[in-house]
C-alpha cells in the first residue's frame, strides 16, 4: 500500500464553523464526491460508496467505487487500465482537507483513508462546547408520521403493544434528534363492531345513564362480560348489532356511551405512557371515518376497486386474497381506515415518510395497502423515493418455555404488571445494597423506575426487532453483559471519575485541549465521532438495535482506554478528562434516544 500525503493538493477546507456538518461518513463522502466528479464523466453520476474499513490496519474509512466504475467504463475507450488505476485517480483527485491524514490503495482499487487524529480531537472538543445537537445526522425529509403503540379500546395493552411503544418511541426520538418534525400517532382501535356489544352492555349495567367509572374501570373484564352476554343471549346480540348501526348513524346516546368507553380506556394507556416517558397523540381509527368515502372514491376512479363476492376489493398482484375495502354488509374495515389514514397523512399532513410499528403478522396487510397506494399514484413506485411508507415489523416476546409470553394463569401478560415487577426487583436489589439507609424513599423509587423501565426497554431494543426474543428478568436486570443496568453503571462510573478529579469540567471544555496520543484514546475518539452515522443508519433502516450495539461497543472502548490510560494524576489528565466527558455525553444521548433515563448520580 502506498501512502500519500495530501497537504499539497488542491485546497478544499470543510467548513467546520458551520452549526452542523453532518455525520463523519457524510463528511468523508463529500470529499470523495468532489474527487469522483473530477475523476469520471458526469453522465455516470456516481454516489460515493463509503464504509468503515473492515481491518483497522488499512485505515479508518474506505471508498469502494473503483470496481463498480471499472465495469461501467471498461471497453468504452476509457483512459483507465483497470480498477486499480481508477482507485489511483480517485485518490489523486481527493481534495486536501484537515480531515484526512493519509490515503492508500488496497486490493482492486479500494481507497483507504486514515483520519487525522488532530481533527478527530478537534471535532470532539467542538461538540463538547457546542452541544451534541451539532452532531445530529441530516436526513432528506422534514416531516414524518410514526404510527405506533396503537392498542385497541377495551382490551388491555399487552406485551406486543409494549414492543410497538418502545420501538416506535425510539425511532421517533432518533428522527426528532435528526431535526425531523415527527407526528407521533397513536392509531388506537376505537371503532368497529365490538362497540355494539360494549355499549349495549353499558346500557344494561347503568340503565339510568349514570356510568360509574369504578364499575367499568377494569375494561378488560367489562369486555369479557359483554362478549359473554353477546354469545349467550340472542336478544342481546340483536340489540348489540342494532347498536352498531345507531353508533355509526351518529345517534347521540350511542356516541356518548362510545366516547365514555374510549375515555376510560385512554386513561389506562396514559398511565402506561407516563411511566414509560412516551409521548403520543391519539388519532384513532374513528378519526379517519370521514375520509374513507373520499379515499375509496379516488381509488375507484383509478379503476382499482372491483366487486368480488358481494364485497368491494382491490386485487394485488402476487397475493392470493384481495384487500377488502368495503365488507359485504357495506361496512368499512381496518384496511379502508388505513387507506384513508394514508391519504390524510400524505395530503393533509404533508408528511414525506410514514412509519408503522406493529408485529410482523401485519406485514401482508401493509404490503397490500402500500401497493394499492403506489398503483393509485399516492406513493412513488420506487422504494427509495419519498414520500415513502414503511412497515416496521417485530417478532414475538417469548417466555422461558419458548412459547408466547404468558403468566401462570395462561392469560396474556399485562403491561403494567411487567413494569411493576421490573421496578420492584430493582428496588429490592438497591435495598440489598444498603441504599435504603442512604437515600430517601423518593430517591429509591426514582432510581428503581429509571433502571427497571430502562432495563425492559433495552432488553427489547437490543435485539434485531424482526426476531422473537425471550423475556427474562434475571438476564435484563443483570449488571453484567449487554444490559441497561451494566451500561448505566458504566456511565455512572465515568461521571464519578470526572467528579472525583475535583476539576471543573465546564471550564476545562473551554480552556483545555483534547489530544488523542495513546492508540486506545484514538480508538475511543473515532468511535465517538461515529455516533451520528450510527443514528442515521438506525433510523433510516429502522433498526434500533444498531444504536444499542454502538452503545455497548462504546462502553467497551471506554474500558479499553481506562484500563490502559491513567486519567486522574497523569500528565494528560485534562485531555483525558475531556475524553471521559465526551464519552459520558454521547452515552447520555444514546440513553435518551433509547428512552432510558439515567438515574440521578448517587
Ligand atoms: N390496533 C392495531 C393492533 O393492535 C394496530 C394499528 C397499527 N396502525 C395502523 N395504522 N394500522 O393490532
Amino acid at each position: 500500500a502506498k501512502a500519500q500525503s495530501l497537504s499539497n493538493m488542491a485546497n478544499y477546507i470543510v467548513d467546520l464553523d458551520q452549526e452542523n456538518v453532518g455525520s463523519l461518513k457524510q463528511q468523508i463522502a463529500k470529499l470523495f464526491e468532489e474527487s469522483l466528479r473530477l475523476t469520471v464523466p458526469d453522465e455516470l453520476d456516481v454516489e460515493p460508496a463509503i464504509a468503515p474499513c473492515q481491518n483497522p490496519r488499512f485505515g479508518d474509512y474506505q471508498c469502494n467505487n473503483a470496481m463498480g466504475l471499472w465495469s461501467k467504463v471498461k471497453g468504452k475507450g476509457t483512459q483507465f487500465r483497470g480498477p486499480q488505476s481508477i482507485g489511483q485517480a480517485i485518490m489523486k483527485n481527493l481534495p486536501s482537507s484537515e480531515i484526512i491524514d493519509s490515503c492508500s490503495i488496497a486490493g482492486p482499487g479500494f481507497v483507504n483513508v486514515v483520519l487525522s487524529k488532530q481533527w478527530i480531537a478537534k471535532s470532539i472538543q467542538r461538540m463538547l462546547v457546542n452541544g451534541i445537537e451539532t452532531w445530529a445526522p441530516k436526513l432528506p425529509i422534514e416531516r414524518a408520521v410514526v404510527d405506533f403503540s396503537s392498542p385497541n379500546i377495551a382490551k388491555e395493552m399487552h406485551v406486543g403493544h409494549l414492543r410497538s411503544t418502545i420501538i416506535g418511541d425510539t425511532l421517533a426520538r432518533m428522527l426528532e434528534y435528526s431535526n425531523v418534525n415527527v407526528l407521533r400517532r397513536n392509531h388506537v382501535g376505537d371503532w368497529g363492531t365490538q362497540f355494539g356489544m360494549l355499549i349495549e352492555y353499558l346500557f344494561e349495567m347503568f340503565p339510568n345513564g349514570e356510568v360509574n367509572d369504578q364499575a367499568i374501570g377494569d375494561l378488560e373484564a367489562f369486555y369479557k362480560a359483554s362478549k359473554q352476554r353477546f354469545d349467550s343471549d340472542p336478544a342481546f346480540k340483536e340489540r348489540a348489532q342494532k347498536a352498531v348501526v345507531s353508533l355509526q348513524g351518529g345517534e347521540e346516546r350511542y356516541r356518548t356511551a362510545w366516547a365514555r368507553i374510549c375515555e376510560i380506556s385512554r386513561r389506562g394507556y396514559e398511565r402506561v405512557y407516563e411511566r414509560l416517558g412516551v409521548e403520543l397523540e391519539e388519532k384513532g381509527e374513528s378519526f379517519y371515518n370521514p375520509y374513507i368515502p373520499g379515499a375509496l372514491e379516488l381509488l375507484s376512479q383509478q379503476g382499482l376497486i372491483e366487486e368480488s363476492e358481494g364485497a368491494r376489493v382491490i386485487f394485488i398482484e402476487g397475493k392470493n386474497i384481495p384487500l377488502i375495502v368495503v365488507k359485504r354488509d357495506g361496512g368499512y374495515n381496518y384496511a379502508s381506515t388505513d387507506l384513508a389514514a394514508l391519504w390524510y397523512r400524505l395530503n393533509e399532513e404533508k408528511v414525506e415518510w410514514i412509519i408503522y410499528v406493529t408485529d410482523v403478522g401485519q406485514r401482508e396487510h401493509f404490503e397490500m395497502v402500500f401497493t394499492a397506494a403506489k398503483r393509485a399514484g399516492w406513493l412513488p413506485a420506487e422504494d427509495n423515493k419519498y414520500p415513502k411508507a414503511s412497515h416496521v415489523g417485530f417478532g414475538l416476546v417469548l417466555g422461558e418455555d419458548g412459547k408466547r409470553f404468558r403468566t401462570r394463569s395462561t392469560e396474556t401478560v399485562k403491561l403494567v404488571d411487567l413494569l411493576d415487577e421490573a421496578k420492584s426487583r430493582c428496588k429490592t436489589a438497591l435495598i440489598e445494597r444498603g441504599k435504603a439507609e442512604q437515600w430517601t424513599a423518593e430517591e429509591l423509587d426514582e432510581t428503581a423506575e429509571a433502571v427497571g423501565y430502562g432495563a425492559v426497554k433495552y432488553a427489547d431494543l437490543k435485539n434485531n426487532r424482526t426476531t422473537n426474543y425471550t423475556f427474562n428478568f434475571d438476564q435484563m436486570l443483570s449488571d453484567k453483559g449487554n444490559t441497561a443496568v451494566y451500561l448505566l453503571y458504566a456511565h455512572a462510573r465515568i461521571c464519578s471519575i470526572i467528579r472525583k478529579s475535583g476539576k471543573d469540567i465546564e471550564e476545562l471544555k473551554k480552556v483545555g485541549t483534547l489530544e488523542l496520543a495513546h492508540p486506545d484514546e484514538r480508538v475511543l475518539g473515532l468511535h465517538l465521532l461515529q455516533f451520528a452515522e450510527i443514528v442515521e443508519e438506525a433510523c433510516t433502516n429502522l433498526f434500533p438495535n444498531v444504536l444499542c450495539e454502538y452503545l455497548y461497543n462504546l462502553s467497551e472502548d471506554f474500558t479499553g482506554f481506562y484500563t490502559n490510560c491513567q486519567v486522574v494524576g497523569s500528565s494528560e489528565e485534562i485531555s483525558r478528562l475531556l475524553l471521559c466527558e465526551a464519552t459520558a455525553v454521547v452515552m447520555r444521548k444514546c440513553f435518551h434516544l433509547l428512552g432510558i433515563t439515567p438515574p440521578p448520580p448517587s
